[in-house]
């Protein structure tokens, strides 16, 4: 089964053509950093009105390169959200129409659920029940999926998606957007030892996160030890990159010490990391040292496919149509999307002898 994905949420507009939910045939994407660059984030109406120019060359692009014809696409997905509106509205829109002239299935996918299956390339199949933190940008949610299509969520972030706080970490120190490759490479050359921040503790013990005190304490941390910010063409300071591998292996220690926590708990059979911050190899060598302690499994998705790309809404979609599930046209994008389908089925889990106490 061929599957033209279409992904628009945010400040990517990207096409892929994927076979049978695991073979990439072809993945374009078009990123609109260098365009938000100079406003240090996303601009929302800069970011739809150039999905609007993108989307057709692209999809044409993803279809030229994985040597097919539209005649040939058996089915469409595409995000539905959560996301931008307005970037949205452009991928859904497009799909829709394309799907109505083709007389084809499509299916709007949850651009989150996209992000879990950016695994599904490149890894052996995924055994349920899994657990996903799923890092990015706009999100840190550490899902629990008990079998395909099933999604809990068991920690979520109180406040700055993971993603975020190195943005804004950045920005503070005048690094450029976005700030995750960045502050990466700034923390290789910086000892994580001589600045340390402590990892916040939720009041009410649930094993969430939060990362807006870390920001705080960060911003402090500049003020108070008067640290200029790196200006153009300029090096940065030790101190700087000392600053990074504190900032940075704070935010590490909180999301695999999570995910540990609750893999304890929740007995999964695969680990899954995903989402822009997967980049990230110092998260990825502590999520690896963490599931060989665990005795599991735990895929990462290649580096291009961790940030936004269509191919992992397409492997998204494949799942949803092979169950039967498909859209009419009177699906919309919807912004606030929420992945959790799996809300009331405790007991089922307790009668499952799923160790499970949230
Ligand atoms: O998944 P993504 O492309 O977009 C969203 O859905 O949000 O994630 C983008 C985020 C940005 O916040 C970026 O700073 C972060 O992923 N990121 C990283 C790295 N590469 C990208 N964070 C930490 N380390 C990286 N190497
Ligand atoms: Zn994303």
């Amino acid at each position: 089964m061929l599957i033209l994905g279409i992904e628009s949420s945010c400040d990517e507009t990207a096409a892929a053509v994927v076979r049978d939910g695991r073979e990439i045939l072809s993945s374009v994407i078009s990123s609109q950093i260098e365009l938000h660059k100079p406003f240090g984030g996303v601009v929302p109406e800069l970011a739809s009105r150039e999905h609007l120019e993108k989307i057709e060359p692209i999809v044409d692009e993803a279809l030229e390169q994985a040597k097919v014809s539209l005649k040939a696409i058996d089915a469409i997905a595409v995000t539905q959200g959560p996301g931008l509106i307005g970037s949205l509205l452009i991928g859904v829109c497009y799909a829709k129409a394309l799907a109505f002239g083709l007389d084809i299935p499509f299916v709007g996918v949850n651009h989150i659920e996209g992000h879990v299956y950016s695994v599904a390339f490149e890894n052996p199949a995924v055994e349920y029940p899994a657990l996903a933190l799923i890092v990015s940008g706009g999100h840190t949610n550490i899902f629990f999926i008990p079998e395909e299509g099933k999604y809990k969520v068991v920690s979520r972030t109180r406040d700055d998606a993971a993603g975020e706080a190195f943005d804004k970490v950045a920005k503070m120190l005048g690094l450029e957007y976005p700030g995750g490759p960045v502050v990466e490479k700034l923390a290789k050359e910086g000892d994580a030892s001589k600045i340390k921040f402590p990892v916040a503790k939720i009041s009410d013990g649930r094993p969430d996160f939060s990362f807006s005190g870390l920001k705080t304490a960060v911003s402090r941390y500049i003020r108070e030890n008067e640290i200029r910010p790196v200006g153009e063409n300029e090096n940065p300071s030790p101190e700087i990159k000392d600053l990074c591998a504190g900032f940075q292996a704070t935010v590490i220690k909180s999301l695999v010490g999570t995910m540990e926590k609750l893999a304890l708990d929740l007995n999964p059979k695969t680990l899954i990391v995903a989402g822009g911050v997967a980049c990230n190899t110092a998260l990825r060598d502590a999520a690896q040292k963490t599931a060989e302690k665990l005795n599991l499994p735990v895929y990462f998705p290649s580096k291009h496919l961790s940030t936004d790309n269509a191919a992992m809404i397409a492997a998204a979609g494949h799942s949803h149509l092979m169950r039967g599930e498909q859209s009419d046209l009177r699906m919309t994008a919807d912004v606030t999307m929420r992945l959790q389908n799996f809300e009331n089925e405790d007991a089922d889990l307790r009668r499952k002898k799923v160790r499970y106490r949230l």
